[in-house]
């Protein structure tokens, strides 16, 4: 096997490990050891096989079906006149209407830019990682998906702002999705009362590293998620602080998409962020998930 890292704040390609065959537990412990070092790994033209996008999966914990395929991703769809059945451990992400035509929006991200944020970050245990496989991708589109580093955005944090978040919890708001609309059956918050979801502290220790890295989810228009305890104009001053620090560009990498990459990131560390797809072009990916742990408190 070789890992070669991307040369940015994370990230590294993945060669030489054979997922149709099995793979012993040294190879296992070594694919673990790069996704914690790495945070993001990236599987260059590997499959279009669900089997095999799973059988990653597999490898970094218990596989968790992404809580959108509940709420709306289809459990087939249709693409260049093909109907395309999912496994229910699968969801759907692309830009296609259900007759297979791509549009600007749809319940699945649709063709829209999509803003940074680490996944279900408003649910009690958010899941550890996400994977994508790309099975259609705009030949010169966009869509390309960044990452950023917060084990590095925590350790370079301002010494006053360190001592702003220690201790603090955010209530993360559950009312819209990663595109911001609003997600099935949730209203768009009018007040800050109205905000509901989970409570998480704002920065977090690793399970598997011990690193703390800083924990933000995402920031949507206001009122929205806010730090418990503060005056909410100091709570959003504090936000606005740390989201202008954690997406700052020498944080994060870019990937652009292949037929058969297949990425697996970690959300316990870094967050994601899609630039917008080109509307006339088709995008098709299928997602995974790896089930998340209670996070521990930086
Ligand atoms: C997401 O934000 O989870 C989707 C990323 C992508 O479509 O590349």
């Amino acid at each position: 096997m070789t890992i070669t890292p991307t040369g940015g704040a994370l990230g590294a390609y993945v060669d030489g490990v054979d997922f149709s065959a099995p793979l012993s537990e040294e190879v296992r412990a070594q694919l673990r050891a790069a996704w914690s070092e790495h945070l993001v790994l990236v599987w260059r033209s590997a499959s279009t096989l669900d089997k095999t996008l799973l059988e990653v999966a597999s490898v970094f914990g218990p596989v968790q079906s992404p809580p959108a395929r509940k709420l709306h991703s289809p459990s087939s769809y249709v693409h260049d006149g093909r109907t395309v059945v999912l496994d229910p451990r699968l969801a759907l992400i692309s830009n296609l209407d259900r007759t297979g035509k791509p549009v600007p929006v749809n319940r699945l991200l649709g063709s829209s830019e999509v803003a940074w944020h680490s996944d279900y970050s408003y649910d009690p245990i958010p899941p550890a990682g996400s994977l994508l496989m790309a099975l259609t991708v705009p030949l010169d589109g966009g869509g390309d998906t960044h990452f950023n580093n917060q084990y590095l955005a925590y350790d370079e944090l301002a010494p006053a702002l360190k001592r702003a978040v220690e201790g603090r919890l955010q209530v993360h708001d559950n009312s819209r999705d990663s595109a911001g609309l609003p997600r099935d059956q949730q209203k768009t918050p009018l007040s800050f009362e109205d905000v509901h979801g989970a409570r998480h502290p704002l920065v977090r220790t690793h399970p598997a590293t011990g690193r703390r890295a800083l924990y933000l989810g995402r920031r949507c228009a206001r009122p929205s998620s806010y730090i418990l305890g503060l005056p909410t104009h100091e709570s959003e001053d504090l936000l606005d602080q740390l989201w202008a620090h954690a997406t700052q560009p020498h944080y994060g990498w870019r990937h652009q998409w292949r037929v058969g990459d297949i990425v697996l990131w970690d959300n316990r560390a870094c967050m994601h962020y899609r630039s917008a797809v080109d509307p006339a072009q088709p995008r098709v990916m299928h997602r995974t998930m790896v089930k998340g742990e209670p996070l521990t408190p930086g």
